[in-house]
Order: structure tokens, then C-alpha cells, then sequence
């Protein structure tokens, strides 16, 4: 089993391979000045089983297309078969048509990963578990829930504790927070007047006087959750505390966060966000490194991965 990474999120690369023990494969990805991508594999890899690592966030299109220009370069040199390992999958936002006479994006990345080559997808938090039938392929779909619960545990020692999701589609993963932790649940109807806009229309469940722990898979521009924290806070919880798998953290996200209602942040590192952050002092960052290490090894000896979640 070898790794290669992708440029899209190498600390993390570095931290798996750690993890593993292991030495990422000696490979050259530039850009031509045109911005064209070249790949280039330094070492053999003939008969040899391929995991390669690239995040697809942004630039996304660019971390997308020197994916598939790597998983083509591993084909042609004989790789036996070639994981690719997304830890924050790009465009699964667009996993259905909305309005008429739109694309179903994430359908069509999933094609384009399934025809440069790749034989298994390993992801973390999916934003529509349903992606994983867009693949014709097995996908293993890691959850951040038990590095999140580990860290509430240890840090969070007042236990009146409640679970919110943020929107009606986070349900599921607010609950099973809520079942590790043993806390209650409560759900926020938000609606998007527009894209990139949220409105918290209602707030279901008890919150009042209760430490919340808002749980979503992305925070983008940051104005849902800043949005329900707030709405939490005007209904009478106590603090609020939120937990998101995937930092997109885009233009003034930062910023509307220091200035939020929410008492700490806290993300893990499928998107590397290391000069994003550095000076805010409410974003706390977890590794998911060593459950995509963990993965990567159960894969490669043919154990369960699902026990990772048991
Ligand atoms: C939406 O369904 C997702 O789960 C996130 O809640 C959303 O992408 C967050 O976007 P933003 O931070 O821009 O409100």
C-alpha cells in the first residue's frame, strides 16, 4: 500500500502518513503558465495498491482537476487499485435539482472520479449520504461525531446539554451526537430566502437554560449558524457551542464568527484553514487525521470500518 497526496490539503497528508508510518509517494504536480496541471510519480507503484488524499476545497476547481489527472497518472502506471481518500468532498451541495434546468454537480464529479479511474472513495461527513449511490463503486463515508463527542466530554463539564441542528437536514447528525452524549435535541427551521442567505424561522425543543451544541457538516459563510446562534441565544440558552466538520469558512466567515453570539467553534482539519484563523481567538481546530488513518489501514488489511463507529 502506498499514499500520494494531492496539493489540496498536504498537512494532512503528512499527518495520515504519520499516522500509517508510511512515506507519501515521490511525485511532482505543477502548473504550466497557463495553469494547466502536470502530474509526474517519482517511484514505482506497479502492482502496488493506491491511496491518494486530495481535499476538494477551494480553488475546488483546480484540487478537482489535479485529482483526476493524478488518479489517471496512477492508471497508466499500473497502479493495482487506487482509493481516493476526499476528506471534504466539493460540489455535494448540488446533489439534486433545486429550480428547474440546473446540474446535479455532484452526480457529475462523481462520474468524473469514477472515469479517471478510481476503484473505492474513502469521505468523510457527506453533506447527502445519497452520494454514495452516485458511485457505482464502494464508498466508506467517516463520521467526525465521535472526535466531536470525545472533545465535548473532556471539555464541556456543565451536562445540561442540548443538541441542535441547524436546519431540518441536519437532524440526523444532531441526533446522533445527541444519542452519544446522552443530551436532548432541538431543530432550527431555517429557511434560504436566497442562496447564501438563511432566515431562523421557528426553534424547535427545549433550549432554555441549556448549553447548545449546534452540529453541521459545512460552515461556509457562516451565516446559518451565526443565524441560529443568535436565535438560540434571543430564546434563552445558555452558551452556545458549535461543532462542524468542514471549515469552508469563505469571505468574511472569520470575521462574522469573532463577532458571533457562539462561545467556541470548533472544526477539524479536511480543509486546511492554518492562515484563516490564526487570529481568531473562538476557532479550535481537531485532526481528523488518525480516522482517516485508521480507515485507510482496515482497508488495506480487508477489516471492518463501520467498528470505527460502534
Ligand atoms: C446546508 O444544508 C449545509 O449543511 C450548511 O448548513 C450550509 O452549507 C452552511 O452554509 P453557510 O455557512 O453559508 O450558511
Amino acid at each position: 500500500m502506498k499514499l500520494l497526496s494531492g496539493t489540496g490539503n498536504l498537512s494532512l497528508s503528512k499527518k495520515i502518513a504519520r499516522y500509517l508510518k508510511q512515506k507519501l509517494i515521490n511525485s511532482h504536480i505543477k502548473r504550466f503558465a497557463d495553469g494547466e496541471i502536470y502530474v509526474e510519480i517519482n517511484e514505482n507503484i506497479r502492482g502496488n495498491s493506491i491511496f491518494i488524499i486530495q481535499t476538494l476545497s477551494t480553488p475546488v476547481n483546480d484540487n478537482l482537476m489535479e485529482l483526476l489527472i493524478c488518479i489517471d497518472a496512477l492508471r497508466r502506471s499500473s497502479a493495482k487499485n487506487i482509493t481516493v481518500v476526499i476528506p471534504y468532498f466539493g460540489y455535494a451541495r448540488q446533489d439534486r435539482k433545486v429550480v428547474p434546468r440546473t446540474a446535479i454537480s455532484a452526480k457529475l464529479v462523481s462520474n468524473l472520479i469514477t472515469n479517471a479511474g478510481a476503484h473505492r472513495i474513502v469521505t468523510v461527513d457527506l453533506h447527502a449520504g445519497q452520494i454514495q449511490g452516485f458511485f457505482d463503486l464502494p464508498v466508506d463515508n467517516l463520521f467526525a461525531t465521535p472526535i466531536f463527542a470525545k472533545h465535548i466530554k473532556k471539555n464541556i463539564t456543565n451536562k445540561n446539554l442540548v443538541c441542535v441542528a441547524p436546519d431540518v437536514g441536519g437532524v440526523e447528525r444532531a441526533r446522533a451526537l445527541s444519542k452519544k452524549l446522552n443530551a436532548g435535541l432541538a431543530i432550527v427551521d431555517k429557511r434560504r430566502p436566497a442562496p447564501g442567505k438563511s432566515k431562523v424561522m421557528n426553534i424547535i425543543g427545549n433550549i432554555k437554560g441549556k448549553n447548545c451544541l449546534i452540529t453541521d457538516d459545512i460552515i461556509d459563510s457562516g451565516g446559518t449558524i451565526v443565524n441560529a446562534a443568535k436565535a438560540l441565544k434571543d430564546k434563552g440558552a445558555k452558551d452556545v457551542y458549535v461543532y462542524v466538520t468542514h471549515g469552508v469558512l469563505s469571505g468574511k466567515a472569520v470575521d462574522l464568527i469573532n463577532n458571533s453570539k457562539i462561545k467556541k467553534l470548533i472544526i477539524t482539519d479536511t480543509i486546511d484553514n492554518t492562515s484563516k484563523i490564526q487570529k481568531s481567538p473562538k476557532i479550535v481546530v481537531l485532526s481528523i487525521s488518525k480516522l482517516i488513518g485508521e480507515a485507510i489501514k482496515r482497508i488495506s488489511n480487508s477489516t471492518s470500518v463501520s467498528d470505527l463507529f460502534k
